[in-house]
Protein backbone atom coordinates (compact mmCIF):
# COMPACT_ATOMS: atom_id res chain seq x y z
CA UNK A 1 0.00 0.00 0.00
CA UNK A 2 1.29 3.78 -0.89
CA UNK A 3 -0.96 6.88 -0.28
CA UNK A 4 1.51 8.79 -2.75
CA UNK A 5 -0.12 10.30 -5.55
CA UNK A 6 0.51 9.30 -9.12
CA UNK A 7 2.74 11.36 -11.80
CA UNK A 8 1.16 12.25 -15.18
CA UNK A 9 2.38 14.21 -17.52
CA UNK A 10 1.55 15.92 -21.08
CA UNK A 11 3.09 18.72 -23.53
CA UNK A 12 -0.12 20.82 -22.30
CA UNK A 13 -3.30 19.95 -21.55
CA UNK A 14 -4.13 17.19 -23.36
CA UNK A 15 -3.13 14.60 -21.36
CA UNK A 16 -6.36 15.89 -18.94
CA UNK A 17 -7.85 13.27 -20.86
CA UNK A 18 -5.69 10.81 -19.25
CA UNK A 19 -5.68 11.99 -15.86
CA UNK A 20 -9.62 11.95 -16.29
CA UNK A 21 -10.13 8.16 -16.82
CA UNK A 22 -7.48 8.02 -14.28
CA UNK A 23 -10.29 9.41 -11.95
CA UNK A 24 -13.11 7.74 -13.41
CA UNK A 25 -11.43 4.57 -12.73
CA UNK A 26 -8.87 5.13 -9.66
CA UNK A 27 -11.11 7.59 -7.52
CA UNK A 28 -9.46 6.62 -3.92
CA UNK A 29 -5.99 7.58 -5.98
CA UNK A 30 -4.30 11.00 -5.87
CA UNK A 31 -1.96 13.10 -8.58
CA UNK A 32 -0.35 15.47 -9.77
CA UNK A 33 -0.70 16.19 -13.23
CA UNK A 34 2.07 18.33 -15.01
CA UNK A 35 1.61 20.39 -18.42
CA UNK A 36 4.53 21.38 -20.32
CA UNK A 37 2.77 24.32 -21.86
CA UNK A 38 5.93 26.20 -22.09
CA UNK A 39 7.25 23.82 -24.52
CA UNK A 40 4.06 22.82 -26.50
CA UNK A 41 3.30 21.29 -29.15
CA UNK A 42 6.02 18.05 -28.75
CA UNK A 43 4.45 17.35 -31.82
CA UNK A 44 7.09 19.17 -34.56
CA UNK A 45 10.33 18.86 -31.71
CA UNK A 46 12.84 16.39 -32.10
CA UNK A 47 13.25 13.54 -30.30
CA UNK A 48 16.30 14.67 -28.54
CA UNK A 49 15.01 17.99 -27.17
CA UNK A 50 11.47 15.86 -25.73
CA UNK A 51 13.47 13.46 -24.32
CA UNK A 52 15.13 15.89 -22.39
CA UNK A 53 11.63 18.14 -21.25
CA UNK A 54 10.23 13.62 -20.39
CA UNK A 55 13.34 13.70 -18.05
CA UNK A 56 13.16 16.80 -16.36
CA UNK A 57 9.30 16.24 -15.58
CA UNK A 58 9.76 12.82 -14.05
CA UNK A 59 12.78 14.32 -11.67
CA UNK A 60 10.10 16.93 -10.60
CA UNK A 61 7.20 14.30 -10.32
CA UNK A 62 9.49 11.73 -8.60
CA UNK A 63 12.08 13.77 -6.47
CA UNK A 64 9.63 16.57 -5.25
CA UNK A 65 6.11 15.22 -5.90
CA UNK A 66 7.49 11.87 -4.68
CA UNK A 67 5.13 10.32 -7.02
CA UNK A 68 4.65 6.02 -6.83
CA UNK A 69 3.80 6.22 -10.50
CA UNK A 70 4.46 7.58 -13.77
CA UNK A 71 2.04 8.13 -16.45
CA UNK A 72 3.24 9.30 -20.01
CA UNK A 73 -0.35 10.88 -20.76
CA UNK A 74 0.98 12.19 -24.27
CA UNK A 75 1.65 10.02 -27.59
CA UNK A 76 4.92 12.04 -28.99
CA UNK A 77 6.53 11.37 -25.44
CA UNK A 78 5.62 8.16 -25.20
CA UNK A 79 7.01 7.82 -28.94
CA UNK A 80 10.25 9.87 -27.84
CA UNK A 81 11.34 8.99 -24.22
CA UNK A 82 9.10 5.98 -22.72
CA UNK A 83 12.08 3.38 -23.58
CA UNK A 84 14.81 6.14 -21.71
CA UNK A 85 12.39 6.80 -18.63
CA UNK A 86 12.32 3.00 -18.31
CA UNK A 87 15.52 1.99 -18.61
CA UNK A 88 16.41 4.84 -16.18
CA UNK A 89 14.08 4.30 -13.26
CA UNK A 90 13.61 0.61 -13.64
CA UNK A 91 12.92 -0.81 -10.34
CA UNK A 92 12.15 2.56 -8.71
CA UNK A 93 9.09 3.62 -10.39
CA UNK A 94 6.65 1.70 -12.58
CA UNK A 95 6.32 4.33 -16.10
CA UNK A 96 3.06 3.80 -18.13
CA UNK A 97 3.06 5.09 -21.96
CA UNK A 98 -0.06 5.46 -23.69
CA UNK A 99 1.20 3.21 -26.64
CA UNK A 100 1.05 -0.17 -25.37
CA UNK A 101 -1.89 -0.65 -23.59
CA UNK A 102 -3.72 0.45 -27.20
CA UNK A 103 -1.49 -1.94 -28.97
CA UNK A 104 -2.10 -4.86 -26.77
CA UNK A 105 -6.01 -3.21 -27.18
CA UNK A 106 -5.76 -3.41 -31.32
CA UNK A 107 -4.02 -6.91 -31.64
CA UNK A 108 -6.39 -8.60 -29.19
CA UNK A 109 -9.55 -7.57 -31.35
CA UNK A 110 -9.91 -10.36 -33.85
CA UNK A 111 -12.62 -7.73 -36.15
CA UNK A 112 -9.21 -5.41 -36.95
CA UNK A 113 -7.50 -6.47 -39.79
CA UNK A 114 -6.65 -2.80 -41.24
CA UNK A 115 -5.96 -0.44 -38.06
CA UNK A 116 -5.51 3.24 -39.05
CA UNK A 117 -3.05 5.71 -36.82
CA UNK A 118 -3.71 9.53 -36.95
CA UNK A 119 -0.91 11.66 -34.78
CA UNK A 120 1.00 14.26 -34.72
CA UNK A 121 4.04 14.25 -36.76
CA UNK A 122 6.92 13.33 -34.27
CA UNK A 123 4.65 9.88 -33.36
CA UNK A 124 4.30 8.93 -37.04
CA UNK A 125 7.87 9.64 -37.85
CA UNK A 126 8.82 7.49 -34.41
CA UNK A 127 7.67 4.88 -36.58
CA UNK A 128 6.58 3.32 -32.97
CA UNK A 129 3.45 2.15 -33.36
CA UNK A 130 3.68 0.19 -36.71
CA UNK A 131 6.76 -1.46 -35.40
CA UNK A 132 5.06 -2.94 -32.32
CA UNK A 133 1.88 -3.68 -34.55
CA UNK A 134 4.31 -5.71 -36.86
CA UNK A 135 6.02 -7.28 -34.52
CA UNK A 136 3.17 -8.42 -32.25
CA UNK A 137 0.64 -9.12 -35.53
CA UNK A 138 2.70 -9.29 -38.42
CA UNK A 139 -0.53 -9.95 -40.61
CA UNK A 140 -2.14 -6.38 -38.89
CA UNK A 141 -2.36 -4.00 -41.99
CA UNK A 142 -1.42 -0.81 -40.62
CA UNK A 143 -1.61 2.87 -42.04
CA UNK A 144 -0.51 6.18 -40.41
CA UNK A 145 -1.48 9.96 -41.23
CA UNK A 146 0.21 12.82 -39.33
CA UNK A 147 -2.20 15.31 -38.67
CA UNK A 148 -0.48 18.59 -37.12
CA UNK A 149 -3.54 20.87 -37.17
CA UNK A 150 -5.21 18.60 -34.91
CA UNK A 151 -3.92 19.24 -31.55
CA UNK A 152 -3.69 23.39 -31.89
CA UNK A 153 -7.36 23.60 -33.32
CA UNK A 154 -8.79 21.83 -30.12
CA UNK A 155 -6.58 23.79 -27.64
CA UNK A 156 -8.04 26.89 -29.67
CA UNK A 157 -11.89 25.61 -28.93
CA UNK A 158 -12.47 24.55 -32.56
CA UNK A 159 -14.41 21.35 -32.54
CA UNK A 160 -18.31 20.67 -33.37
CA UNK A 161 -17.91 23.46 -35.54
CA UNK A 162 -17.48 24.50 -39.62
CA UNK A 163 -13.60 24.77 -38.85
CA UNK A 164 -13.32 21.04 -37.28
CA UNK A 165 -15.35 19.59 -39.89
CA UNK A 166 -13.29 21.02 -42.65
CA UNK A 167 -9.84 20.10 -41.76
CA UNK A 168 -11.34 16.46 -40.39
CA UNK A 169 -12.93 16.11 -43.89
CA UNK A 170 -9.65 17.25 -45.39
CA UNK A 171 -7.79 14.70 -43.17
CA UNK A 172 -9.93 11.61 -43.13
CA UNK A 173 -10.20 11.46 -46.74
CA UNK A 174 -7.01 11.16 -47.14
CA UNK A 175 -6.68 7.59 -49.41
CA UNK A 176 -4.05 6.10 -46.46
CA UNK A 177 -7.20 5.72 -44.30
CA UNK A 178 -9.49 4.13 -46.85
CA UNK A 179 -10.40 0.44 -45.84
CA UNK A 180 -9.28 0.82 -42.06
CA UNK A 181 -11.65 -1.08 -40.08
CA UNK A 182 -10.20 1.11 -36.63
CA UNK A 183 -8.75 4.22 -36.46
CA UNK A 184 -6.41 4.82 -33.26
CA UNK A 185 -6.27 8.29 -32.09
CA UNK A 186 -3.00 8.27 -31.17
CA UNK A 187 -2.87 11.98 -29.06
CA UNK A 188 -4.24 12.56 -26.35
CA UNK A 189 -6.33 15.70 -27.66
CA UNK A 190 -8.06 13.70 -30.33
CA UNK A 191 -10.79 12.23 -27.64
CA UNK A 192 -12.10 15.65 -27.92
CA UNK A 193 -13.01 15.47 -31.07
CA UNK A 194 -13.91 11.45 -31.01
CA UNK A 195 -17.89 11.74 -31.72
CA UNK A 196 -16.68 13.92 -34.33
CA UNK A 197 -14.57 11.38 -36.33
CA UNK A 198 -16.86 8.44 -35.39
CA UNK A 199 -19.98 10.39 -36.90
CA UNK A 200 -17.59 10.98 -39.98
CA UNK A 201 -15.97 7.35 -40.44
CA UNK A 202 -19.64 5.72 -39.70
CA UNK A 203 -20.41 2.51 -37.86
CA UNK A 204 -17.97 0.00 -39.69
CA UNK A 205 -15.15 2.12 -38.52
CA UNK A 206 -14.21 1.52 -34.53
CA UNK A 207 -12.56 4.96 -33.29
CA UNK A 208 -10.25 4.20 -30.18
CA UNK A 209 -8.89 6.63 -27.73
CA UNK A 210 -6.10 5.63 -24.93
CA UNK A 211 -7.65 7.34 -21.83
CA UNK A 212 -9.41 4.13 -20.89
CA UNK A 213 -7.08 1.69 -21.45
CA UNK A 214 -4.19 3.06 -19.87
CA UNK A 215 -6.14 4.01 -16.63
CA UNK A 216 -7.08 -0.06 -16.76
CA UNK A 217 -3.09 -0.37 -17.33
CA UNK A 218 -2.32 1.53 -14.40
CA UNK A 219 -4.92 0.39 -12.06
CA UNK A 220 -3.62 -3.22 -12.81
CA UNK A 221 0.23 -2.33 -12.12
CA UNK A 222 -0.46 -0.46 -8.85
CA UNK A 223 -2.98 -4.02 -7.84
CA UNK A 224 0.06 -6.36 -9.26
CA UNK A 225 2.89 -3.88 -7.54
CA UNK A 226 1.01 -3.30 -4.55
CA UNK A 227 0.86 -0.06 -4.78
CA UNK A 228 -2.54 0.86 -4.31
CA UNK A 229 -3.92 3.14 -1.87
CA UNK A 230 -7.22 2.14 -0.02
CA UNK A 231 -8.53 5.87 0.28
CA UNK A 232 -7.90 9.08 -1.34
CA UNK A 233 -5.14 10.87 0.93
CA UNK A 234 -4.13 14.04 -1.02
CA UNK A 235 -5.66 17.09 -3.10
CA UNK A 236 -5.15 16.68 -6.90
CA UNK A 237 -2.58 19.26 -8.01
CA UNK A 238 -2.39 20.89 -11.77
CA UNK A 239 1.31 22.59 -12.59
CA UNK A 240 1.96 24.22 -16.14
CA UNK A 241 5.03 25.45 -16.71
CA UNK A 242 3.74 28.65 -18.66
CA UNK A 243 0.41 29.80 -17.21
CA UNK A 244 -1.61 32.15 -19.56
CA UNK A 245 -5.40 32.83 -19.76
CA UNK A 246 -5.52 30.72 -22.80
CA UNK A 247 -4.38 27.73 -21.28
CA UNK A 248 -6.26 28.39 -18.07
CA UNK A 249 -9.48 28.92 -20.55
CA UNK A 250 -9.17 25.46 -22.24
CA UNK A 251 -8.29 23.57 -19.06
CA UNK A 252 -12.59 23.22 -18.86
CA UNK A 253 -12.05 22.01 -21.83
CA UNK A 254 -10.83 18.74 -20.99
CA UNK A 255 -10.98 18.50 -17.34
CA UNK A 256 -14.47 18.00 -15.74
CA UNK A 257 -13.89 19.64 -12.36
CA UNK A 258 -12.62 23.46 -12.19
CA UNK A 259 -9.27 23.28 -11.87
CA UNK A 260 -6.51 25.27 -10.37
CA UNK A 261 -3.49 25.10 -12.27
CA UNK A 262 -0.28 26.30 -10.53
CA UNK A 263 2.70 27.93 -12.63
CA UNK A 264 5.62 25.64 -11.92
CA UNK A 265 9.27 27.15 -11.79
CA UNK A 266 10.88 23.89 -13.05
CA UNK A 267 12.58 25.65 -16.39
CA UNK A 268 13.00 29.27 -13.98
CA UNK A 269 15.96 27.09 -12.29
CA UNK A 270 17.45 25.74 -15.32
N1 LIG B 1 -0.83 15.51 -26.48
C1 LIG B 1 0.23 15.31 -27.46
C2 LIG B 1 0.22 13.83 -27.92
O1 LIG B 1 -0.47 12.99 -27.36
C3 LIG B 1 0.11 16.18 -28.68
C4 LIG B 1 0.26 17.65 -28.53
C5 LIG B 1 1.61 18.18 -28.90
O2 LIG B 1 1.98 18.21 -30.09
O3 LIG B 1 2.29 18.59 -27.98
O4 LIG B 1 0.92 13.51 -28.86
Amino acid sequence: MNTNRIGIFDSGIGGLTVASAIRRVLPEESFVYFGDTAHLPYGDKSRALIQGYALRITEFLLHEMHCKAIVIACNTASAAAYEALRDRYRGTVPVINVIDPMVERVIADENIHHVGIIATRTTVASGVYQEKFTRRKPDLKFSALATPLLASMIEEGFYNSNVSHAVLEQYLTDKRLSGIDALVLACTHYPLIKKEITGFLGPHVQVLDSAEVVAAKLRGILEKEKLKTPEKKHEDLFYVSDLTESFAQSTAIFFPDKVTLRKSSLWEQA
